[in-house]
């Protein structure tokens, strides 16, 4: 082997010796949660839970990869998500496969799949758990994310509607959200879909030279998709845009108007964005999302709305369905932070000597085992040290054992 040859072998072996023994860094875009925040996040999630038993809802559990062609079919081929934000890969058997970027699809999968549609009931779910998107990565806006979500199957009343958004509104205002305000809008049914899609071609046609590589692609494939824009030339041309509800039937008008009136009542702060359309292909009539204080208006903490054509799309019968996902690392980053509170059920085992310290682990499980919680020092440091520890601990007691 040629001299340089070998030299530039062994610096290869060094740098990878280097990266082997070097730490290896979270993956570009995910996040680990620690304690604290992890209380934070247990909160969230028991509120939610609460939440959805008082409104009648189970838990699903749902597998996180999915056959590719379910969300492909499902969210549509030219939304961002099914275009250029999937997280899919072939396993060892050659299938195509994807990280669920949402879980709408799979609850639908999986309610078709155990025959939920033919029990005649309102079926009513939600689930909790990890999403996947390759997006840019920034300020509430990650790879690995996660999502409360529910979805209710089986009841097309305008009243459901408004249920699912005053749970969501719910969820967010028992966690102490400021400045919540719910954004609807109306997209009509199948019907009215062509009409409007006529009038946004019409709109956009003179208007491409203004718009971006991407809308352009979404003006051939989908202009419904170019209102998701976010990109500042185009939201230009979007602001003059047609508005959906001139293009949907009276019908689904008084429906649009008959769940603005039960929020209303609900006294339920909301404005109606003609130009919602949010980022799915499958939502009909009402849609939503939820903005907050200290998120800035293009991250929604929550969206959701009525898909009354995705059972059938994914091979069912015809079943009007609503539904909404929270997203929890933008929900937790608003949750009020708690006064210092400490656990009154927390106590702090000063244990002081040897003899002591053989002790403190039968005086904790004690305790333990009587409901409390109990931390003390393994280390059996100085009284100082350890009454540091207590009172970091954020224990309401400190017990001191000694001779
Ligand atoms: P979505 O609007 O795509 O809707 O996502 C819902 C929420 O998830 C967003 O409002 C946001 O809080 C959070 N989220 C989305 N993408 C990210 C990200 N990259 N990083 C952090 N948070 C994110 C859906 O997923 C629908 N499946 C909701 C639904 C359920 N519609 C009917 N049923």
């Amino acid at each position: 082997m040629p001299a340089n040859e070998a030299g530039n072998v062994r610096s290869h072996e060094n740098r990878e010796a280097k990266t082997l023994k070097g730490k290896i860094r979270a993956v570009r875009g995910v996040q680990d949660v620690l304690p604290p925040q992890t209380d934070v996040w247990q909160r969230v999630e028991a509120v939610a839970r609460n939440a959805f038993r008082r409104y009648g809802f189970g838990e699903i559990k749902i597998p996180v990869f999915e056959q590719t062609r379910l969300f492909a079919r499902g969210i549509g081929e030219s939304t961002d998500i099914v275009h250029k934000e999937m997280y899919t890969f072939e396993d060892r058997g050659g299938d195509s496969i994807t990280l669920r970027p949402e879980a709408t699809a799979s609850i639908v999968r999986a309610y078709l799949e155990h025959h939920l549609d033919r029990t005649g009931d309102v079926t009513k779910l939600y689930c909790i758990g990890p999403m996947f998107r390759y997006e840019r990565p920034q300020a509430g806006r990650l790879r690995q994310f996660h999502q409360i979500n529910c979805e209710i199957f089986g009841a097309f009343r305008p009243a459901v509607d408004a249920e699912v958004i005053a749970l969501a509104w719910e969820i967010l205002s028992e966690l102490g959200l400021q400045g919540l305000t719910v954004n609807i809008n109306t997209l009509g049914d199948a019907a009215d879909r062509p009409g409007y899609l006529e009038a946004l071609r019409a709109y956009f046609v003179g208007r491409l030279g203004g718009l971006c590589e991407d809308c352009n692609r979404r003006f051939r494939e989908n202009p419904l998709r170019i209102l998701d824009c976010r990109n500042s030339s185009c939201q230009k041309a979007i602001a003059g845009a047609p508005a959906y509800s001139d293009h949907v039937s009276e019908k689904s008008k008084r429906n649009f108007e008959e769940v603005q009136r039960l929020l209303k009542e609900e006294e339920i702060p909301h404005q109606v964005n003609p130009r919602l359309v949010r980022g799915l292909d499958y939502y009909t009539h009402t849609a939503f999302e939820i903005t907050a204080e200290g998120l800035g208006a293009k991250n929604a903490v929550a969206g959701g709305g009525r898909y009354d054509g995705l059972v059938e799309t994914l091979g069912g019968p015809p079943t009007p369905a609503t539904g909404f996902a929270i997203g929890v690392e933008r929900l937790v980053s608003l949750v009020p932070k708690g006064q210092d509170e400490r656990d009154p059920a927390k106590v702090f085992l000063v244990a002081l000597g040897e003899r002591a310290a053989s002790n403190a682990f039968g005086w904790a499980q004690k305790w333990r085992k009587a409901g409390l919680t109990v931390v003390w020092d393994y280390e059996g440091r100085s009284l100082k040290a350890q009454m540091k520890k207590a009172d970091r601990s954020g224990a309401a007691f400190a017990v001191l054992i000694g001779d």
